[in-house]
C-alpha cells in the first residue's frame, strides 16, 4: 500500500469504530447530578495538560525537524486550551488556579502514548487518532453546553478549541504520509492506533459508570 492509500484506509478504520463513541445510538444525554459544564471543563483541564506534556516529551527525543515543529506547535496550543478553559471557570465562579488535574497521576491514555518509542506509532496513535477522538467528543459537549444553555463555553469550543484539535489532526495526517511508508511501518501505526481507540473507549465506558459523564472534552 502507498502511504496515501494507507493513511486513508487507517482514516476509515478510525472513523467507523469512533462511531462506538458517539453515545446517540445507545446513551441518553443527562443533565442531572453532577454532569454540568464546569465539572466537565475540570475533566477538559486533565486532558489539555496531558496533550500538553506528551507533545513535549515527544518533541525532545525527536530527531525530526518536521516533528518537532509540529510537536512544539502542539505544544503551544493545548496550553493555551488550558489557559482558556481555566479563565472561563474562572467566569463560571470556580477558581481553577487552586485545581491540580495531575494530583491522580496521568491518565491510562498518556501512560500507553508515553509508552510509545517510534515516530510514526506516536503520530499515529497521538495527532492522527487522539486528535479525530477529539473533534467527535468535542463536538458532543458543544451539543451538550448548548442543550444546558451555556453559549459561551460552547462558542469557545466550536470557534477556538475545536478549530486547533481539527489541524492537530491533520498535521497527523500530513506526517504519517511521509512516515507510513514501509510496511512495518504501517503495520506499528495501525497497532497504535487501534490500541488508541480501544483506551479511550473503555475511558468512556469507565467515566460514564463511575461518574456519569459522556459528553467529555477531548483535545
Ligand atoms: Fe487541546
Ligand atoms: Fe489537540
Amino acid at each position: 500500500m502507498t502511504a496515501e492509500e494507507f493513511v486513508a484506509a487507517l482514516d476509515a478504520d478510525n472513523q467507523l469504530r469512533l462511531r462506538a463513541l458517539e453515545p446517540d445510538a445507545t446513551l441518553t444525554p443527562e443533565i442531572d447530578g453532577p454532569l454540568n459544564v464546569p465539572n466537565l471543563l475540570k475533566v477538559a483541564l486533565k486532558n489539555e495538560i496531558e496533550a500538553t506534556e506528551i507533545a513535549a516529551r515527544w518533541l525532545v527525543t525527536t530527531d525530526d525537524v518536521q516533528v518537532k515543529l509540529a510537536l512544539a506547535r502542539q505544544v503551544g496550543d493545548e496550553a493555551r486550551h488550558y489557559r482558556l478553559i481555566a479563565e472561563r471557570l474562572g467566569t463560571l465562579g470556580i477558581d481553577a488556579g487552586g485545581l491540580d488535574p495531575l494530583a491522580g497521576g496521568f491518565g491510562p491514555l498518556f501512560t500507553y502514548l508515553d509508552g510509545l518509542a517510534t515516530t510514526v506509532e506516536r503520530v499515529a496513535a497521538g495527532q492522527f487518532t487522539r486528535e479525530a477522538i477529539a473533534v467527535v467528543k468535542n463536538r458532543q459537549f458543544i451539543a451538550f453546553c448548548e442543550r444546558v444553555g451555556d453559549k459561551d463555553t460552547a462558542a469557545l469550543y466550536r470557534d477556538t478549541i475545536e478549530p486547533d484539535e481539527r489541524f492537530h489532526h491533520e498535521l497527523g495526517r500530513r506526517l504519517l504520509l511521509r512516515l507510513a511508508v514501509a510496511p512495518e511501518a504501517q503495520a506499528a501505526a495501525t497497532a497504535a492506533a487501534r490500541r488508541t481507540l480501544e483506551l479511550a473507549d473503555e475511558l468512556q465506558k469507565k467515566a460514564l459508570a463511575t461518574a456519569g459523564i459522556h459528553h467529555a472534552p477531548g483535545c
